[in-house]
């Protein structure tokens, strides 16, 4: 990976870790263990990419990038309460995320579901503060609260984690597993980027192609997860690798082959990137994080 890509991540990361902690909720009298359970799933090292896509979309349409902090924070909010629930016993079972035991493994499945139903709810709280997205006038507002809602409910993340779940042991077709990757994963980058965009006031055209180049970059996205649960390096990663073999869940190396999914990713990378042309010499850092998702090792 070029080192000068790693270090500007970095800055954006940390960028958005102060953001995290300057939002998170204050302790209420009996919201301790539930909290240290929030924290401790939200302040774990995760890579931040779907905030980072979120600033650079604002930046991008030529928006400040500031204005887009509080829905990018949203975003990894929302998207740490999905890597909780994900990970407890009913839906894949896995003991480590983020380097560390998974949530239920350390506070309880009873305290991991609360943080998780907690950080989905302050995601939509942090969104609807006036206060914090002040600088985002009204009418937009709604639009990004609309487009995080959708991308995350039924017809979105969950109708992906349900599709993820029926197709466990099954063999299934080429569309069946986008449709499960789109949804359960894709959606939410998808609005990452298209919340950016809307925040930092893109025309119409902007928003369409930051809607293209996300479904492009979230299918690739879920493609590199499965190919790194075969062959990637569990210490990097932070989570145990072979679990999709072991639960038998649909994924593009069983569908494909390793090969074949590492040429469709590489292909769709390409394809995200003649997306981007809209946004001229602009489009720089949102092609750099295309090339990242594709060829990151964690
Ligand atoms: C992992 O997401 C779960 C998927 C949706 C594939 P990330 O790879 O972005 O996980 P973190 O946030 O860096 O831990
Ligand atoms: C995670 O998909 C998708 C969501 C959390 C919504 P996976 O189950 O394939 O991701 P990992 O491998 O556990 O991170
Ligand atoms: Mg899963
Ligand atoms: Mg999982």
């Amino acid at each position: 990976m070029a080192r000068p890509l790693l270090e500007e991540l970095k800055k954006f990361q940390g960028l958005i870790d102060r953001a995290l902690r300057s939002y998170f909720p204050p302790a209420g009298p009996y919201t301790q263990r539930v909290q240290k359970a929030m924290a401790y799933s939200l302040f774990a090292g995760g890579k931040r990419i779907r905030p980072m896509l979120c600033l650079m979309a604002c930046r991008a349409v030529g928006g400040r990038m500031n204005n887009a902090l509080p829905a990018a924070c949203a975003l990894e909010y929302l998207h740490t309460y999905s890597l909780i629930h994900d990970d407890l016993p009913a839906l894949d079972n896995d003991d480590y995320r983020r380097g560390r035991l998974s949530c239920h493994k350390k506070f309880g499945e009873a305290t991991a579901i609360l943080a998780g139903d907690a950080l989905l709810t302050e995601a939509f709280f942090l969104l609807s503060r006036r206060e914090v997205m002040k600088e985002v006038q009204p009418r937009i507002r709604v639009q990004v609260i609309q487009e995080i809602a959708g991308a995350a409910g039924i017809q979105g993340m969950v109708a992906g984690q349900e599709a993820d779940l029926e197709a466990e042991k099954k063999k299934v077709s080429l569309p069946f597993l986008q449709y499960i990757h789109n949804h359960k994963t894709g959606a939410l980058i998808k609005a990452s980027l298209v919340c950016g965009g809307l925040i930092g006031e893109g025309t119409a055209g902007e928003i369409r192609s930051l809607r293209k180049f996300g479904e492009k970059i979230g299918l690739v996205f879920q493609i590199k997860d499965d190919l790194l649960n075969v062959e990637g390096k569990a210490k990097l990663l932070g989570k145990r690798t072979g679990t999709d073999e072991k639960k038998a869940k649909a994924t593009f190396p069983v569908l494909m082959g390793m090969e074949q999914s590492m040429i469709l990713g590489q292909e769709l990378v390409k394809e995200a990137g003649k997306t981007l042309k809209i946004f001229g010499s602009k489009a720089g850092p949102l092609r750099a994080i295309g090339d990242y998702i594709f060829l990151r090792d964690r």
